[in-house]
């Protein structure tokens, strides 16, 4: 609880991610889900979230992507607010927050594989948490963001982190320097449980585990030693080396011209390139910021039917920018 009255609006800036390296295990025989080894990069692509007191709910989407993001109660920003009521409600008795009025600037891309659907999610439960009174606590709000989906607990988090588990087991990684990042946005987005579907398919996990297999389906995941090295010493070139994401390939197989955008990135003198998490957005990795940029001039050349941005991590996690009233 604070003392300062809680405010009327609250905007909270929230950041996009690229997952360095993602090992996928089969998936569980009850819930589907695939067990996950992977090291999430926040990057300052933001998207903002404003929440404000108001009769009834409502979600507005502005900004450079609102395309095929729901204005309605199917968005998970809007579940996540519904779903804070509810904890609410059962941690603070009678008291039920009035409702709230949403409004999303889009500026991460939608259905790209940067988690920005999560973003929202975390963003509209810390601007609604402001609103509410901040009755909840941050640690509160983490075990909520993971009922809402695995990517919601990094984004509250940011920085650099190990996900375990789902992808919500988080850990900080200690890390040296920042990176520079071209990312390239393809016209049509993917849907994540369809990579992981082929995924599945690729792998063979979708006939499920014979005497063979058993031993492999049973193991989780490890983590890349490797990368985790890499990042402590501050060697971009290093860490571009050790990149790596196991649904590449269905997302390749899903959109073959991604093909081409990596290649093209190899072309244009990228340190490495990757899916960002189960794409199709691609991530170009550069040396600095100057390095970025030159890449990007390449990129819209080569691949103009890509849109292309620029931006560095690592970047902290949901932030409240404003207070009003
Ligand atoms: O958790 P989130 O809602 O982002 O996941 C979307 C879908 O991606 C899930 O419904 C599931 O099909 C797939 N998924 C998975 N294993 C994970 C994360 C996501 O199979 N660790």
């Amino acid at each position: 609880m604070t003392a300062q009255p809680a405010p009327r609006i609250a905007t909270v800036r929230v950041p996009a991610k690229v997952n360095l390296a993602l090992r996928v295990g089969a998936p569980d025989p009850g819930s589907g889900y695939h067990p996950l080894a992977t090291v999430f990069h926040a990057v300052d692509l933001t998207d903002e979230v404003t929440v404000r007191r108001a009769r009834r709910f409502s979600l507005e989407v502005t900004g450079r992507f609102t395309e095929g993001v729901p204005a309605d109660e199917t968005n998970l920003a809007w579940q996540a607010v519904v779903l804070l009521r509810h904890h609410y409600r059962q941690a603070c008795g009678v008291r039920t927050p009035l409702p709230v009025a949403i409004t999303l600037e889009k500026n991460i891309p939608v259905a790209g594989g940067m988690a920005g659907g999560s973003a929202d999610a975390a963003g509209a439960l810390l601007a609604a948490n402001e609103v509410w009174g901040n009755e909840l606590t941050i640690e509160d709000l983490r075990d909520i963001a993971a009922e809402l989906g695995a990517d919601v607990p990094f984004a509250l988090l940011g920085g650099n982190a190990l996900g375990l588990g789902r992808g919500d087991e988080l850990s900080t990684v200690l890390a040296r320097g920042q990176l520079h990042w071209v990312f390239c946005v393809s016209p049509e987005g993917l849907s994540t449980p369809e990579v992981y579907r082929a995924f599945d398919r690729l792998t063979g996990w979708d006939q499920g585990p014979t005497v063979d297999t058993i031993e492999a389906w049973e193991a989780p995941p490890e983590p890349p030693e490797d990368l985790l090295q890499a990042l402590r010493s501050g060697d971009a070139v290093e860490v571009g080396q050790h990149l790596e994401n196991a649904l590449q390939e269905a997302a390749v197989e899903l959109q073959p011209g991604l093909r081409e955008t990596l290649a093209a990135g190899a072309d244009v003198g990228a340190l490495a390139g990757i899916v960002s998490g189960s794409g199709p957005t691609i991530a170009l990795l550069a040396s600095s910021h100057d390095h970025a940029l030159d890449i990007s001039v390449g990129m819209a050349a080569l691949r103009p039917e890509v849109q292309v941005f620029t931006a560095t991590g690592p970047a902290p996690g949901a932030r409240v920018v404003e207070r009003t009233g």
